[in-house]
């Protein structure tokens, strides 16, 4: 049995469909009944709760040999006195590493991100470098992935250069970046389930592509036959939003810190295949945006 944490977002649904079709048994810890309802249509067992909730967790590593965690707590809409992701990440892991090992569990697949030991990292960044930390002192035996920019991050731009020709950018928008398709990322946690490769590994991995926004948007412009003008927006901006609306939304600053971040020093990472024998062909941003419009 495998056990995805974060099995109801972009990364973890992906992870969850693709383990489905190769007809391996899956179960997903959910925090709401609603949310879990497509996946337990699609044949995935659930376990309600959350990481903060230790028998929950036990129930959701009952038989399990392999847990693959994709999950993360910043979401723009989190309101202040729920946004503590040193508790709810760190913590919540440490709960989760803990009933794994008393379970017999015998690998655990960690997503981290790239960038997460640059000195100015943000701090959502740090938190994921801290679970690391928790992960590797486990005493599991583990995998870390460490995949670069989501493609789908850039979506809500391709309506703007479709119907205004305008696509606003944060920042410059000049950092290249090598960005990867949610199902590529999800691909790699599913090839590392039992690989002897992904035993005790930190894998680093993006798409086939170094790119940056403005590239990424004249790609587009292409690809939707159109032009596009620029628009870049300044990112104090967004530091000023972020600053007004923190007492309501902290995951909202947070969320700007790593746009602010990621438009200084890029996201890359290596281009080879994560695995030896397996095959790697990631979708580019090209294909990624005809497979959207159609
Ligand atoms: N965006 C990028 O460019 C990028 C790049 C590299 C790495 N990453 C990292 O990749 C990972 C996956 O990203 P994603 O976009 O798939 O995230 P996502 O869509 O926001 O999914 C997060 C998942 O975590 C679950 N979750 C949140 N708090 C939880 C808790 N306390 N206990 C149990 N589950 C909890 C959520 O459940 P609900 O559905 O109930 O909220 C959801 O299933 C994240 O760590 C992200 O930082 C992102």
């Amino acid at each position: 049995m495998i056990l995805v944490v974060g099995g109801t977002g972009r990364v973890g649904s992906q992870v969850v469909q693709q383990l489905r079709r190769q007809g391996r048994p899956v179960r997903a810890l959910c925090r709401s009944e609603s949310k879990a309802k497509p996946l337990r249509e699609a044949g995935v067992e659930i376990a309600l709760g959350d990481l903060a909730d230790r028998r929950a967790i036990e129930t959701a590593c009952r038989g399990v040999g392999t847990i693959i965690s994709t999950m993360t707590s910043l979401n723009p809409r989190t309101l202040r006195d729920r946004y503590h992701p040193e508790v709810i990440e760190e913590q919540g892991h440490r709960n989760l590493l803990d009933v794994a090992r008393q379970a017999g569990v015998n690998q655990v697949i960690y997503l981290s991100a790239i960038g997460v030991e640059h000195p100015q990292a943000p701090r959502q960044f740090r938190v994921k470098r801290l679970v690391e930390k928790v992960v590797k002192s486990s005493g599991l035996p583990y995998t870390i992935l460490r995949p670069s920019g989501f493609m789908e991050n850039l979506l809500p731009v391709l309506p703007a250069i479709q119907r205004f020709r305008v696509a606003p950018l944060p920042g410059t928008g000049t950092a290249p970046i090598t960005y990867i398709a949610v199902e590529d990322i999800a691909r790699v946690a599913v090839q590392a389930v039992g690989h002897p490769e992904a035993q005790g590994a930190m894998i680093e991995y993006g798409g086939p592509e170094d790119l940056s926004n403005r590239q990424c948007v004249q790609i587009a412009a292409k690809v939707l036959g159109t032009s596009a003008w620029i628009a870049p927006i300044p990112l104090t901006l967004f530091h000023l939003i972020g600053g007004i609306a923190r007492p309501v939304s902290p995951g909202l600053r947070e969320f700007f810190a790593i746009l602010r971040f990621v438009d200084r020093y890029g996201l890359c990472a290596p281009h080879h295949p994560p695995f030896s024998n397996e095959p790697w062909t990631p979708l580019t941003f090209e294909e990624f945006v005809r497979r959207h419009i159609r």
